[in-house]
């Protein structure tokens, strides 16, 4: 049964990315995945900045990095922002790539040999794939290993019915497709 956080890289209240979110931990569990919930607005994550770290590590950033490091894969769940991932998600992502205690410079425990899957919902036809592609870079970056599906949600405000669920079928075979391939990889690279 593998470990796979969900990220989604709002907070807003409505978020569609939280609603996305949700789906697909719901197609997570179903794959038998054990899965953990990132709420980002319960960690208390300054901007990053190198005189904050070198004073004293912020405790929220070590818990985030060491929730990242517990599981065999992750999941962020990110809007676009002007063409590129949200800040708040940007700065975890930061946040948990940095050593701490003993570790060397690109030990990247939050990320190195895990499987990772991305996915966006945006209100603009595009289904902000350009956040996406930046999003692909930045794990890759970080030495996650990230699977070629991912899963655009185009006019979001339009695509979720009141249950919350998708209401076109394709997109929500992607979900499923998405999380079916994150939870195997995960499985196999834990293994
Ligand atoms: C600063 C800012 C920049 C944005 N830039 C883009 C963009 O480049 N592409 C896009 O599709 N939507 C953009 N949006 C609109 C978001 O897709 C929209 O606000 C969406 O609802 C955010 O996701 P959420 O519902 O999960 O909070 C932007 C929104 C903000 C606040």
């Amino acid at each position: 049964m593998p470990k796979i956080a969900v990220v989604v890289g709002s907070t807003r209240e409505g978020s569609f990315n939280r609603a996305l979110g949700r789906l697909s931990i719901r197609a997570l569990e179903a794959q038998g995945a054990e899965v953990t919930d990132v709420d980002l607005a319960g960690y208390d994550l300054p901007l990053y900045s190198a005189a904050i770290e070198s004073g004293a590590f912020p405790a929220d950033a070590e818990r985030l990095k060491r929730v990242f490091a517990a599981q065999d894969g992750l999941l962020f769940v990110s809007p676009e922002y002007n063409g590129s991932v949200s800040p708040l998600l940007k700065n975890a992502i930061d946040w948990a790539s940095r050593p701490t205690g003993d570790e060397g410079l690109v030990a990247l425990v939050a990320y190195r040999g895990k499987a990772a899957a991305i996915m966006s919902a945006s209100v603009s036809p595009f289904g902000g794939l350009r956040g996406l592609i930046h999003l692909r870079q930045i794990l890759s970056t970080v030495q996650a290993l990230v699977i070629p599906e991912q899963v655009l949600i185009p006019n979001a405000h339009a695509a979720f019915d009141e249950s919350g669920a998708l209401k076109d079928a394709l997109p929500a075979s992607l979900v499923d497709m998405t999380a079916m391939r994150l939870a195997k990889v995960a499985a196999a690279l834990a293994a």
